[in-house]
C-alpha cells in the first residue's frame, strides 16, 4: 500500500494541538454568516429533494456544521483525520457519527452518499495531491448526488499557499477548483463569492456541484 502523504500526518498533529481552542472558536461560527447559511441550505434542499443517500462532511472538525447539516434534515455524518476533533465533535453531539479517517481514502461503497460537504478542509492539500480527492469525492457519491466546498478564494491570483494559522493551506481560484472537478466528473450548480468580514483577511469562495 502506498505511504500516506506527509502532509496528512502534519496537518491531523497540527489540528489536534489546536482543537479545543479551535472548538470554542466557531461554536457559533456560522450564526453571524447569512450567506453562508444560504448555501448550505440551497446544498440540503437540493439533497432532500434528489433522495440520493446520506451526507458526508469531510473535514468536519469539531462537527458545528455536521449539526448545522442535521438541523436542516441531512443523514450526516463527519469525518477527520484528528483524533481530537473526533472526539470533541463525538462529546459535543452524542447524536451524530463521527469517524477518523482521510477524505481521499474513504470507507465508504462506490455510490453510496447523496451530499459531501468540505467546508474549509480541503484547503489545507497541497494542489498537486488534490485531483484524487476529487476523484474519491466521485467514487463515493451516487449519480446526481451534490458537492459542496467552501475555501479561500486567490482574489485574481493563480492558487497559492498563505499562513494559516494552524497548518499550511492553499487560496484558490474558484475557476481552478471548477476545473477540477469537472474534470473528475462534477457539472457545476452555481458559485458564491463573499467578501471578508472585518476580522476576517480573504474572500471566501463557495462551489456547488453535481456529480454527473
Ligand atoms: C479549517 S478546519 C474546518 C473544520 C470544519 N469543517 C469547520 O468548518 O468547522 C479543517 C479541518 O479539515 C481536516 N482535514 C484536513 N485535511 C483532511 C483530510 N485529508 N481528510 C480529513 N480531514 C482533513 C483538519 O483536520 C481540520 O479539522
Amino acid at each position: 500500500m502506498a505511504e500516506p502523504s506527509p502532509h496528512l500526518t502534519a496537518t491531523a498533529d497540527a489540528y489536534d494541538a489546536v482543537a479545543v481552542r479551535y472548538a470554542d472558536f466557531v461554536r457559533n461560527g456560522l450564526d453571524p454568516l447569512p450567506l453562508d447559511r444560504s448555501i448550505l441550505a440551497a446544498f440540503a434542499e437540493l439533497v432532500n429533494t434528489s433522495d440520493a443517500g446520506r451526507v458526508a462532511e469531510l473535514g468536519c472538525g469539531p462537527g458545528v456544521v455536521t449539526a448545522h447539516l442535521r438541523d436542516l434534515g441531512l443523514d450526516v455524518f463527519g469525518v477527520d483525520l484528528s483524533p481530537v476533533m473526533i472526539d470533541l465533535a463525538r462529546g459535543a453531539y452524542p447524536d451524530l457519527r463521527f469517524e477518523v479517517g482521510s477524505m481521499d481514502a474513504l470507507e465508504v461503497a462506490d455510490g453510496e452518499l447523496g451530499g459531501i460537504v468540505s467546508w474549509y478542509s480541503v484547503i489545507h492539500t497541497p494542489p498537486r495531491e488534490l485531483p484524487p480527492y476529487f476523484a474519491e469525492f466521485s467514487r463515493v457519491l451516487a449519480p446526481g448526488g451534490h458537492l459542496l466546498l467552501a475555501f479561500f478564494e486567490s482574489e485574481g491570483e493563480p492558487v497559492v499557499e498563505f499562513d494559516h494559522k494552524v497548518a499550511p493551506a492553499y487560496r484558490w481560484p474558484v475557476d481552478g477548483l471548477a476545473e477540477l472537478a469537472r474534470a473528475a466528473g462534477f457539472a457545476e450548480v452555481g458559485r458564491m463569492l463573499r467578501e471578508p468580514r472585518e476580522e476576517e483577511r480573504y474572500r471566501r469562495g463557495h462551489l456547488l456541484l453535481r456529480r454527473r
